[in-house]
């Protein structure tokens, strides 16, 4: 299953019910490290990425267990010791197991995390907010290695906001002794979904989608029931196709209040929507209109990991785009792929391109080489005449449960082969 076909110039039509989020699964899977216990997690999302996750907790002794709604992880029995260094190394929320085994056995050893190439993606916040906390960080054979003797509180502030970060502090807070107060922290609803978790669980926080939040550690935990809620960048991505596509949908159980960015955008582009606590019913354009800048920023901002979805959207637009990138400086290897559709896309810096909208896009051959770019391409598929091939789709599936049903749901030809 390597390539997408697609037949494009349908108008999507029909609804689509929306999967739990990935970003909110991966570091709650992580943190039932933390209870020694059992936990449902329900709405989990079916996906590469949740698959490598459960493999690193398999690997570390949990037991794993898919269950028709969910999936159910008892960490009573978990071991120290390495992690498989393939699975760390492809995914880079393999990341949060460091606060989370921190928390749990006191010690780490793992390879430095990979993940989408979308830009360099360092550490050094991670390992300066946990050294804060007690954690003592070296490298011995290639492998990043962690101890905390005694991890404990502290008050710490992040010079910038990072998801991975911020969801590592908590992790460890949650097991360290005494209070933790995290100022310049990230406030992506998937914090506010792992801080959900952890307090179900018995943990005390206080402040999760702010920028300070307080932990209050050493509290002992337990398992829990759990919804990972849906997930706003899939939401996203069928919205904006609806945006590129033209037609109407509704975005089943989409969390509208977590798409205030995305849905100013696509109103610019000249969208319609009706919110309930069902979904958003969202009707698209004739023809997109050219929002003359889009820029990407930290939550509540335009998320990042749509910013390739709304570019594909605005190869069509009327008029030109200006679009910045704030937050990942390899987002636009889609661009010399949207050129091969006949898109008119200008890199005018490093991390800015002007998109000038033609009149049609045709159908090519292009290649995914990340996930979001990779969905991208797919909608940009589904907006050109003829027939787009995508290969490289792997990485469409590291976040997408089953993008090609998705769409054909919504009327769109398209198929993965
Ligand atoms: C998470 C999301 C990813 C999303 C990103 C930004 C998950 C699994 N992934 O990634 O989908 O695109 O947030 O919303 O939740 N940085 C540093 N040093 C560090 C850590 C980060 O300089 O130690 C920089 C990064 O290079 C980037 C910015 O901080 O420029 C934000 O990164 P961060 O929020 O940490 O992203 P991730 O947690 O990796």
């Amino acid at each position: 299953m390597d390539s997408i076909r697609i037949r494009g110039g349908v108008a999507l039509q029909g609804n689509v019910c929306i999967q739990g989020s990935k970003n909110a699964a991966l570091p709650i899977l992580a943190a039932t490290l933390l209870t020694g216990d059992s936990s449902l997690l329900k709405n989990c999302p079916r996906i590469a990425d949740v698959y490598a996750m459960v493999s690193l907790l398999k690997s570390l002794g949990c037991t794993v267990n898919w269950q028709e709604n969910g999936i159910e992880v008892d960490s009573s029995r978990v071991r120290r010791g390495k992690m498989q260094s393939e699975a760390v190394k492809g995914m880079r929320s393999s990341l949060c197991l460091l606060g989370a085994l921190l928390g749990r056995c006191s010690e780490v050893a793992m390879e430095h995390p990979g993940g989408c190439c979308i830009g360099a993606r360092p550490i050094d916040l991670h390992i300066y907010a946990l050294e804060q906390m007690g954690v003592d960080f070296w490298c011995e054979d290639g492998m990043l290695r962690a101890t905390a003797d005694r991890l404990h509180g502290a008050g710490i502030v992040l010079p910038k906001p990072s998801v991975g970060a911020t969801e590592n502090v908590i992790l460890a807070g949650v097991c360290a002794e005494g209070d933790t107060i995290l100022e310049g922290a990230a406030r992506e609803p998937e914090i506010t979904a792992l801080c959900g978790y952890l307090k179900c669980c018995g943990a005390w926080i206080e402040g999760a989608g702010t920028e300070r939040i307080v932990i209050r550690g050493g509290r002992s935990l337990y398992g829990t029931e759990f919804t990972i809620p849906a997930d706003r960048i899939v939401a996203g991505t069928y919205l904006l196709a609806c945006m590129g596509t033209g037609g109407s949908i509704f975005l089943e159980r989409a969390p509208r209040e977590e798409m205030g960015a995305v849905l100013e955008v696509a109103e610019r582009m000249g969208g319609h929507f009706c919110s309930s606590d069902e979904g958003i019913y969202v009707q698209g354009p004739v023809r997109p209109r050219a929002v003359s800048r889009i820029e990407t920023a930290p939550y509540p901002g335009f998320p990042t990991d749509l910013q390739s979805m709304a570019l594909a959207v605005e190869t069509l637009g009327e008029g030109e785009s200006l679009i910045e990138e704030t937050i990942f400086e390899n987002r636009f290897r889609v661009v010399e792929e949207f050129r091969r559709m006949g898109a008119c896309i200008e890199q005018v810096g490093e991390r800015s391109v002007l998109v000038r909208g033609v009149s049609s896009l045709r159908g090519a051959d292009v290649d995914a080489k990340e996930l979001r770019g990779g969905a991208a391409l797919v909608i940009g598929g589904l907006m050109a005449q003829g027939k787009t091939n995508v290969t490289g789709c792997p990485f469409i599936y590291r976040g997408y449960e089953n993008i090609c049903r998705d769409f054909r749901e919504l009327g769109a030809r398209i198929i993965s082969v």
